[in-house]
């Protein structure tokens, strides 16, 4: 039942103001979920399916069936469980939705992932404005089976703990990092882009326009540039950042941040669809449709 979801606060971060649930880990309620919550992922996961061939990473797909995710019902999370911890060792918790960001940071660092345990109501299926069941399983999850993504985001976890310490505007730089690789990064193969960030591949809309509309940039990933680089939340991306290789995101975030976010601090941020003279261009978009309000 969606109604039994706890928010407690709103927080301001830089996202604006954000739900922030309970912070306790909480038994997936399989039982309570309705023949409804259901039908929602079984529309969401075959609509995405179909749309994903030839669009997401081949690992992503994969991985799915890896984890015997079908449209037949929501998954049980002991059941995905059993499958990610004898791979990677990270195992899923239930959450009420969004975690004060340290909580969050504290169990990526622990290898936990949270998936918020209630899917969206149908007159949702294209947009909601927060993290539910879909977006978390769905997206998040099949990449904890990749050894080096699973890494990744073990290190980022451990980033955030040392980032929340150091203060308020590494973790802006840190968050704009997870932004634009693990929620809408993409990834170039020998078959051409193709998706790996979990905010896209659980959006029929973004799915499609991240990769073949004219109107968003698409540039090589560089970590500094993009963790100067501001966002939105509200929209479609204006800039997609491409990636090589998880080994190559890896290696790229493997140095100690302090002294980055320390010379990050003392320089401007750019707008979500600035193009620079040095970046690597596979797309420099149109522009067609972008706001001028609005990136954080
Ligand atoms: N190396 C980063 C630091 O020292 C941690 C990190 C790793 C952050 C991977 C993001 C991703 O803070
Ligand atoms: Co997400």
């Amino acid at each position: 039942m969606q109604s039994a979801a706890q928010k407690v606060e709103h927080q301001l971060t830089d996202k604006g103001y954000v739900p922030v649930y309970t912070t306790r880990v909480i038994e997936q309620p399989w039982d309570s979920y309705t023949a409804e919550d259901h039908r929602t992922w079984a529309t969401l996961f075959e609509r995405q399916r179909e749309l994903l061939v030839g669009r997401a990473a081949q690992e992503f797909i994969d991985n799915q069936q890896r984890f015997g995710m079908s449209a037949d019902a929501i998954p049980k999370f002991d059941d995905l469980n059993r499958v990610l911890r004898a791979a990677t060792g990270w195992e899923l918790i239930g959450v009420e939705g969004l975690l004060p960001e340290l909580t969050f940071f504290e169990h990526l660092a622990a290898r936990r992932f949270p998936v918020t345990w209630w899917i969206r109501k149908p007159e949702q299926l294209d947009y909601l404005s927060e993290p539910d069941l879909f977006h978390d399983l769905f997206g998040h999850v099949p990449l904890l089976l990749n050894p080096v993504f699973a890494d990744y985001m073990q290190a980022y976890g451990a980033g955030g703990v040392k980032a929340a310490a150091i203060g308020p505007e590494a973790l802006v730089n840190l968050t704009r990092l997870y932004w634009y690789t693990v929620e809408f990064g993409l990834i170039n193969t020998d078959q051409g882009l193709r998706i790996y960030g979990a905010g896209i591949v659980s959006s029929k809309g973004e799915s499609i326009y991240s990769l073949e509309s004219a109107a968003p940039n698409r540039i090589g990933f560089d970590l500094e540039r993009v963790m100067r680089t501001r966002y939105r939340i509200d929209t479609y991306q204006k800039t997609y950042f491409v990636i090589d290789s998880y080994e190559q995101l890896m290696e790229a975030t493997r140095p100690d941040f302090t002294p980055l976010y320390a010379r990050l601090a003392q320089q401007p941020s750019y707008a979500a669809g600035d193009v620079l003279a040095d970046d690597q261009v596979f797309q420099r978009g149109s522009g067609e449709g972008w706001l001028n309000d609005g990136d954080v």
